[in-house]
């Protein structure tokens, strides 16, 4: 089962992500062996989930979570608040890490309270600290998360890693994590989504810019 997750970011006002919604479900795909998560705003996730059936094959995700409990935690969304409106959270992005200074032992409290309510972390990794990112999770949470290689020069610069070098650290990544699903973000877009996918240790994509216009995500999934 392949896996397309797009990442808004930081993007999108309420109008636009139902019309990004309606936009997807016109295309229709004939969807097999494949899954798309769409990782949105917490503010818009309530509305999305209300639009989504499950024939539609979409699910959703958080961009982020607490490390925290439900408590006195001002401003901070915990795991138990999104339990039954996402499946998925993404983790540890290099955005997260670098403009809101998340240090490892952050990410593994976040995919510990993911886990904690059954919503699978999706850790994002990058070299040349691959190994220790993934030595900070716990086992029991290394077995439940899901994967993201993406390099840091490759985030939103149109130069994505070449399929060749992803898919060796992807199947490194496996290696360390008793064979967890491994996707790869930085730069996909409809042009090169079908080469790195193609890959034998690749499960999926991480898009980015490439997935807020619903035209040329459609491509990259049917590309898929
Ligand atoms: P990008 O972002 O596709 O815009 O490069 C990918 C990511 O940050 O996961």
């Amino acid at each position: 089962m392949k896996l397309i997750v797009a990442n808004w970011k930081s993007n999108k006002t309420t109008p636009e992500a139902k019309e990004w919604l309606q936009e997807i479900f016109n295309f229709q795909f004939s969807i097999f062996n494949l899954k798309i998560i769409l990782a949105a705003s917490f503010i818009h996730l309530p509305i999305l989930k209300e639009s989504i059936t499950p024939k539609s094959n979409i699910s959703l995700a958080a961009q982020n979570v607490s490390p925290f409990p439900s408590g006195p935690y001002t401003g901070e969304v915990s795991a138990e608040m999104l339990t039954g409106l996402v499946d998925y959270v993404i983790l540890g992005h290099s955005e997260r890490r670098r403009y809101f200074r998340e240090t490892n032992e952050m990410v593994a409290e976040k995919v510990k309270q993911a886990s904690r309510y059954k919503i699978k972390p999706i850790v994002c990794l990058d070299e040349p600290y691959i190994e220790s990112q993934i030595a900070t999770l716990t086992n029991c949470c290394v077995e439940e998360s899901i994967f993201a290689y993406e390099p840091l020069l490759a985030i939103g610069s149109g130069k994505p890693d070449n399929p060749e070098r992803v898919n060796k650290i992807s199947k490194r990544i496996k290696k360390l994590t008793n064979n967890a699903p491994v996707l790869y973000g930085g730069s996909v877009n409809a042009k090169n989504a079908k080469k790195i996918i193609q890959e034998n240790y690749i499960d999926g994509l991480l898009v980015g810019n490439a997935s807020l216009n619903p035209k040329e995500f459609t491509k990259i999934v049917r590309s898929a």
